[in-house]
């Protein structure tokens, strides 16, 4: 059995990309491994939210956590900012996190161009916040999408320069992980990159989405004018599509396309309506679970003081040991 810990943050509702890169993993693992999910509250502050939209996406991500068969007594299911102890251990990382290390990483850099006037810095720290997030529960294994990779490498990087500093075998090295052999990134809707909540509203299709906007954002999906050439290499937006329809429709339907594309006789139009009632279909469970669930405030407060409880006792023990590791010692 190995500890399992990973994260999403609060902003928002889940997506496809959050589903088949992280959460669909959580749900093969809970009942095997030791694992930890959370919801990344204090992580989403560098994007400075109001506090009523702090407070909605916190409910909304466990809402939809639990819509996904993620179960309470198996996993612990708990809030970031439920765990101080992540506060503290992530306050003792940044002493030993360099600038030039922290500046070099790309998720950094991307906000750098993201949001120009807002470089704080809790973007500047992000992967010390993270590393104190898997470090904290001990965790080998860290199911996340491909975009996470690095993260992971600089969590090892602290972890291990913690044991060297201080000359102990504390923290282990944890691996981002997924099913099979890749870490998986699900493309979006725009013609390029991933599928995500801040690339634009029209390029992620959300696990509780409406049916009838689905159809409108796929109809709406950038194609071309079609191939020409039978054996053609297809455009990223096209592969996009195609991809997209691997997680979702039938093999027929896969090859019904493909065929169709490689005999240069493929209508997007007729494409792009399957991939939307396929799309329905598949978020079709989610989309009820997440409605039921919605009116249970009292079971959600529960699970959430479950959560909080599991993980402290966990937490609680790594940052008396660590305190004591770094000569905070009683007089
Ligand atoms: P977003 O990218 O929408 O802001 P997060 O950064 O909170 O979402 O990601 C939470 C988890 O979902 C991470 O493990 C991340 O790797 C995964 N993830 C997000 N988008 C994708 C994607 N398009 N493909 C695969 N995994 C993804
Ligand atoms: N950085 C992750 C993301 O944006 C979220 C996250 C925060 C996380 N802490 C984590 C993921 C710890 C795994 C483990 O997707």
């Amino acid at each position: 059995m190995e500890t399992v810990v990973s994260g999403i943050r609060s902003t928002g509702r889940l997506h496809l990309g959050n589903y088949f890169g992280a959460v669909r993993n959580f749900v093969k693992m809970q009942h095997e491994h030791r694992c930890f999910f959370f919801i990344a509250d204090y992580h989403s502050l560098t994007t400075h939210p109001a506090p009523s939209d702090l407070h909605a996406g916190v409910r909304q991500i466990m809402i939809e956590y639990l819509a996904c068969g993620l179960d309470p007594e198996a996993a612990t299911l708990y809030i970031q900012s439920d765990l101080p102890e992540t506060a503290e251990l992530y306050l003792f990382l940044n002493m030993n996190a360099y600038m030039g290390e922290l500046e070099r990483c790309t998720s950094f850099k991307e906000k750098i161009r993201s949001q120009p006037d807002n470089i704080n810095g809790g973007l500047l720290t992000y992967p010390v916040l993270m590393a104190a997030d898997i470090l904290i529960h001990h965790a080998t294994k860290v199911p996340v999408g491909k975009d996470q990779e690095q993260h992971l490498e600089m969590t090892r990087t602290f972890g291990t320069r913690f044991n060297r500093i201080y000359k102990v075998q504390y923290f282990p090295e944890p691996y981002a992980f997924n099913f099979g052999t890749e870490l998986v990134k699900v493309p979006g809707l725009d013609g390029s990159g991933k599928m995500g909540k801040s690339e634009g509203e029209g390029n992620a299709i959300f696990l509780g989405e409406d049916p009838e906007l689905i159809r409108k954002k796929v109809m709406r999906a950038v194609t071309d004018s079609g191939p020409v050439q039978p054996g053609q290499p297809r455009p990223e937006a096209i592969q996009n599509l195609f991809s997209l329809m691997h997680l979702v429709s039938s093999p027929d339907t896969i090859a019904h396309f493909d065929g169709q594309y490689n005999a240069c006789t493929i209508k997007y139009g007729e494409m792009k309506k399957q991939l939307a009632e396929d799309m329905i279909s598949f978020t079709e469970p989610f989309r009820t679970k997440i409605k039921e669930l919605s009116s249970d405030g009292d079971y959600i407060r529960k699970v959430i003081l479950l959560g909080a409880e599991k993980a402290r006792s966990s937490a609680s023990k790594t940052i008396k040991e660590v305190r004591e590791i770094i000569g905070f010692r009683k007089f």
